[in-house]
């Protein structure tokens, strides 16, 4: 039997996708899940693909039917499952064997398991794969982490199944240990702060304009013709034109408001906070998902404080500029957090290819991420906000945020994103901010002393030895 050039260990949604996949590229490829029965399922399933793929029934077989040296992608839950996995399989390889976590891992952990690996000898990688199953089966975008060599190896395999940007492969090594899990984290917290900034765009009209469903997704679509051109407003139309099977109500009309999540948003605002990078836009997006979840506290709060959202006159070039002026700031704050992460962990993350390798398959695609890939080649340092073609962006429409901010606050609806995205661009442009007032207060009652703005020295102000 003719030996296969990749494994896969779990066949859920995404790790069946990604077997066929690769199946799909002339890779013949080894199989196998903790129920046999899925791994028999799946082959039968398979149809003309079945004889590039070969079921295994026990991890020894999985093994036993790759080529030396072998190379195996574990597509499991994230956690502690994938420790499990790794502590079954590594007594079966031999150090040079290389296993990919290609699940949603949190970075941390794949810092851990790439230090055990890196000290017992050992061959790992960790992969951030996005793109939802349709992108797993047809193209994902894909992110690695770990050593280049290792990379180097499976890199022809992986480009063969990511998806293309204009011919160029979206898989790209980001650096080492956890560098690539991380860049798919700040992803999905681009993805949360994207979603969001979309749904509160919705709730204007919906809410502030009057406007049906059916009235929405044709506006949704129309600006997926324009500078917002992206899968998640290309969806949205999408989701917005949908009608329910059962009811022949809009689609969105019988979705409950309370949003699910795994957990990879909050990831990127809680390691933000450790690395002191600012991301308002995405940590207003997390939040927004927990407050959405207390259904009864919020139907308790219309109740107390008031009949909910107003009617809004506002044109919809206003909505549709925020949502350009929102992004823009939302992506500046990612890249930043990116960059501070990389420096601080040691991983050199190159900031251009991130952006390239969102360009296809993932699910924050969009006709931007090709401008801010050129933006931040042309020079990686810069925040993107000063970047020339960005800078004019907001110049032509952070007018059109302010006012749909203002407007929203009068009459009552919540923009979490875009209003943090605002008050964030806001303090940017604000040469002497207020944090003076927070220095003396801090010196006031604890004596930490600061700087004088005209370089004299003085430890504390006036009021020393007052105390809290
Ligand atoms: C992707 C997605 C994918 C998934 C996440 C987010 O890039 O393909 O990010 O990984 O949608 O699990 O899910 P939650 O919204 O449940 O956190």
């Amino acid at each position: 039997m003719t030996l296969a050039r990749i494994g896969l260990i779990g066949l859920g949604t995404m790790g069946a996708a990604l077997a066929l996949n690769i199946a799909e590229k002339g890779h013949r490829i080894a199989v196998w899940n903790r129920t046999s029965q899925v791994t028999r399922e799946f082959h039968a399933g398979a149809g003309a693909l079945a004889p590039q793929i070969v079921p295994t029934e026990s991890l020894a077989d999985l093994v036993a039917a790759l080529a030396p040296p072998r190379a195996i992608i574990l597509m499991v839950p994230a956690g502690p499952v994938v420790d499990d996995q790794i502590a079954a399989l590594r007594p079966l390889l031999a150090p040079e064997d290389l296993i990919i976590d290609a699940g949603n891992a949190n970075f941390h952990d794949t810092e851990r398991r790439a230090a055990a690996a890196e000290a017992a000898g050992e061959a790992f990688l960790g992969m951030g794969v996005s793109g939802g199953e349709e992108g797993a089966r047809h193209g994902p975008s894909i992110m690695g982490g770990g050593p280049r060599a290792a990379w180097d190896r499976v890199a022809p395999v992986l480009e063969s199944i990511a998806a293309r940007h204009q011919g160029a492969p979206c898989a790209t090594w980001m650096g080492p240990r956890g560098a690539g899990h991380f860049v798919k984290t700040v992803h999905n917290g681009i993805e949360y702060a994207d979603m969001q900034m979309i749904a509160e765009a919705y709730g204007l009209m919906r809410d502030g304009l009057g406007l049906t469903a059916a009235q929405i997704a044709p506006v949704f679509a129309r600006w997926n013709g324009g500078i917002l051109k992206s899968y998640l407003i290309e969806i949205s139309a999408a989701v917005a034109a949908a009608t329910d099977p059962e009811t022949g109500t809009a689609m969105l009309d019988v979705i409950v408001d309370a949003a699910g999540q795994k957990g990879t948003g909050r990831w990127t605002a809680i390691e933000a906070q450790h690395l002191a990078a600012p991301i308002p836009v995405i940590e207003a997006a997390v939040a927004a998902r927990n407050i959405s979840a207390r259904r009864e506290e919020r139907a308790a709060g219309q109740a107390a404080f008031g009949a909910g959202p107003q009617p809004l006159s506002l044109p919809l070039e206003d909505i549709e500029g925020a949502l350009i002026a929102g992004k823009i700031l939302c992506y500046a704050q990612g890249f930043t957090m990116l960059a501070a992460a990389s420096e601080s962990y040691g991983w050199g993350v190159p900031l251009p290819e991130c952006a390239k390798v969102w360009r296809a398959g993932c699910i924050i695609r969009s006709a931007m991420l090709d401008d801010m890939a050129q933006a931040l080649t042309d020079d990686p340092a810069r925040n993107l906000i000063f970047a020339p073609a960005f800078a004019d962006l907001l110049r032509q429409h952070h007018g059109a945020l302010r006012r749909v901010v203002a407007e929203a606050a009068l009459r009552g609806h919540a923009l979490p994103a875009l209003s943090a995205g605002l008050a964030w661009f806001d303090t940017m442009r604000t040469a002497r901010g207020t944090a003076n007032m927070i220095q003396g207060q801090r010196d006031y009652f604890g004596a930490h002393g600061f700087q004088r703005l005209d370089g004299k020295p003085l430890p504390h102000g006036p009021w020393a030895g007052q105390g809290a």
